[in-house]
């Protein structure tokens, strides 16, 4: 989704805007643009398209001053074009504002200030709050700032720049990411923390109805009501190298390879002889949580699918109901929550606008609340009443991998904590599965040497239109994420079925030489997919079959086959879900795909 910058201070204002924006276009976007203010005067670059363009604006008619705003636009209101891309600036060519979010009442606004004889050059909602801005202007931008986000309806982050007071940048959120970067004799603002990182590691998250001054010595926070607030600034522990793409050819590979050191640093880090620590953020005490009456898992995506698995193992090893909800569905369907439900929002990026909104549904009806975040800090782990970080690092191709397998992990620990607690499985059987965990790290680097033999079928399989994805019990949500990943990234039709259920309609689409992706490793529903496989091949699907080393029948049912190492059934996603990602990573590399920028999808989706 959109992002923005903001820099104050003496580096040169283009590049410190541009390197900025460059870190935030894993988000998304179609359009970008600066503004600076240098002698009274706004300078305002932005075309559409892709930031090379930008850059090479830039190079031929650099801006000057020593402050800027800056943004990535993924269009909403409005086409992708030169005239909607951010800065937006009113009549008067005296405000440029950048903004992130939607603003509903746009088009009343609009209707307003057409009467009051503002003359509108784009289509954007966004152009709406310069013009507001410049309409309330008397001299102090705090208070004009102030009085317009009052009128405003909808999700924003904004950054605000004006010629009369070109000390500052002001900023407000409400409902969209902002965070300020704490500098010497230089300070910063972004919608996201790499952008950041080459300047500072000192942050400030601002919370929504908050207003920030940034000047270049000094920045100062304020509430709607204009009071002075005190804000904590908070250590980022990652630098800008784990933003890198070391030797990969695109994040979403480095990514994928990351995965073993990822769980092994979990390991670490969450278990403790046969006692699991899931880390300062998780206040709940044991006792709460033996008592609860069940659990709603709601997340977007990936995330979604991480929560299916989950559902999975808190009924099987815990024995607690649990419902898993898609966010959009849940926040507007005004589900049950009666008992002493725990209600988890799952989230790679912690700002996900309906995994948020769900979670704010819960809250006011006094629901306990658990995230599992991966970013530090991020609104959805700063609003739950306990936290568990993913710790996977910075994630930044679009389609998710790390963040989904150490979801994954996160949820299987929970639910033996959870065992434990409501004693539903002896220790000595906890023990095991604390045993087989530990397993997992080498078993992961095991698969991801064998990537050649998943590139291979890739070849074969690069132009087919369509693919089912098939499997069972716990890995049927796996099928799903496969069908994710391929869609995704590599914009083939891609359908997830429980494998059970291709009687009742699926099957009707296999003809001669159909791809299905089948997940048959050993596990208790290994017959019924042996069924499902044979039902297939009289069809003469063409079966890409997942299955466990050493299992002959397979290699004779499946027209390809790739294994993967034995597990224990309910570990089995994280091992599944590398082939398939990379399954899909190499028929998009192979289709020459933008694999870390697919088109129309943003990284982190934090309007609706
Ligand atoms: C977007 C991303 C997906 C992600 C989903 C949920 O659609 O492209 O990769 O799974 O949002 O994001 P979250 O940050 O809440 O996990």
């Amino acid at each position: 989704m959109c992002g923005i910058v903001g820099y104050i201070g003496d580096k040169d204002i283009n590049s410190v805007l541009m390197a900025g924006l460059w870190r935030l276009e894993y988000r998304g976007y179609d359009s970008s643009g600066v503004a600076s203010v240098m002698d009274g005067e706004l300078e305002v670059r932005k075309v559409k398209g892709r930031l090379m363009n930008l850059q090479e604006m830039l190079s031929e008619k650099p801006l000057s001053g020593n402050i800027g705003i800056g943004h990535t636009r993924w269009a909403t209101h409005g086409e992708p074009s030169d005239q909607n891309a951010h800065p937006q600036v009113g009549c008067k060519n005296k405000i440029a504002v950048v903004h992130n979010g939607i603003i509903e009442n746009y088009y009343t606004l609009k209707e307003e200030l057409l009467k009051k004889k503002h003359f509108f050059k784009s289509n954007t909602d966004t152009e709406v709050i310069a013009h507001l801005i410049e309409e309330n202007y008397k001299g102090n931008l705090k208070e004009s700032v102030l009085k317009t986000i009052s009128r405003l309806v909808g999700s924003y982050a904004i950054a605000v720049i004006c010629t009369d007071e070109p000390d500052k940048i002001v900023i407000f959120r409400y409902g969209s990411p902002l965070i300020v970067g704490i500098g010497k004799n230089e300070n910063l603002i972004a919608s996201d923390i790499p952008a950041l990182l080459d300047h500072t590691k000192d942050i400030i998250a601002m919370n929504d109805g908050e207003l920030g001054i940034i000047k270049k010595d000094k920045v100062e926070f304020f509430n709607a009501e204009g009071e002075k607030i005190k804000k904590e600034k908070k250590k980022v522990k990652w630098g800008p190298e784990s933003i890198e793409k070391e030797d990969f050819p695109h994040y979403m590979l480095k990514e994928i390879h990351e995965q073993p050191n990822i769980i092994r640093n979990n390991i670490s880090l969450k278990i403790k002889g046969n006692e699991f620590n899931f880390g300062e953020d998780f206040k709940f005490s044991p006792k709460e949580l033996a008592h609860l009456s069940h659990i709603i898992i709601q997340a977007c995506g990936t995330s979604w699918h991480a929560g299916y698995i989950g559902k999975y193992l808190f009924e099987d090893f815990a024995r607690i109901r649990t419902e898993i909800d898609i966010s959009s569905e849940f926040r507007y369907r005004n589900p049950v929550m009666d008992g002493e439900p725990l209600v988890m929002a799952i989230t790679q990026s912690g700002e996900t606008a309906d995994t948020l909104a769900g979670l704010r549904e819960a809250k006011a009806k006094f629901i306990k609340i658990l995230s599992l975040v991966n970013v530090k800090g991020s609104t959805i782990a700063r609003e739950s009443d306990s936290t568990i970080y993913l710790n996977a690092g910075p994630e930044i191709g679009v389609a998710s991998t790390k963040a989904f397998t150490s979801q994954i992990f996160q949820l299987y620990l929970l639910s033996l904590y959870l065992s434990k607690l409501k004693w539903t499985l002896d220790s000595s059987e906890i023990d095991k599965k604390i045993k087989e965990i530990k397993e997992l790290p080498k078993k992961m680097k095991k698969i991801l040497k064998k990537e050649n033999e998943i590139k291979e079928i890739a070849n074969k399989f690069k132009n087919a239109k369509d693919f089912m994805l098939i499997g069972r019990g716990i890995n049927y949500p796996t099928a799903l994420e496969g069908a994710l990943k391929l869609k995704e990234i590599s914009y083939i039709h891609a359908t997830g079925y429980p494998a059970g259920e291709m009687k009742h309609g699926p099957i009707a689409m296999i003809s001669e030489g159909s791809p299905v992706v089948a997940i048959a490793t050993k596990s208790s529903v290994y017959d019924k997919m042996l069924s499902n496989i044979e039902e297939l091949k009289s069809r003469k699907a063409k079966v890409i079959v997942i299955g466990t080393e050493n299992d002959e029948i397979i290699k004779n049912l499946g027209s390809d086959v790739f294994y993967i190492p034995e597990c224990e059934e309910n570990l089995s996603p994280i091992l599944v879900s590398i082939p398939l990602q990379l399954f899909a990573y190499h028929i998009a590399v192979l289709n020459e795909r933008d694999v870390d920028r697919p088109r129309n999808l943003a990284k982190s989706v934090t309007v609706e």
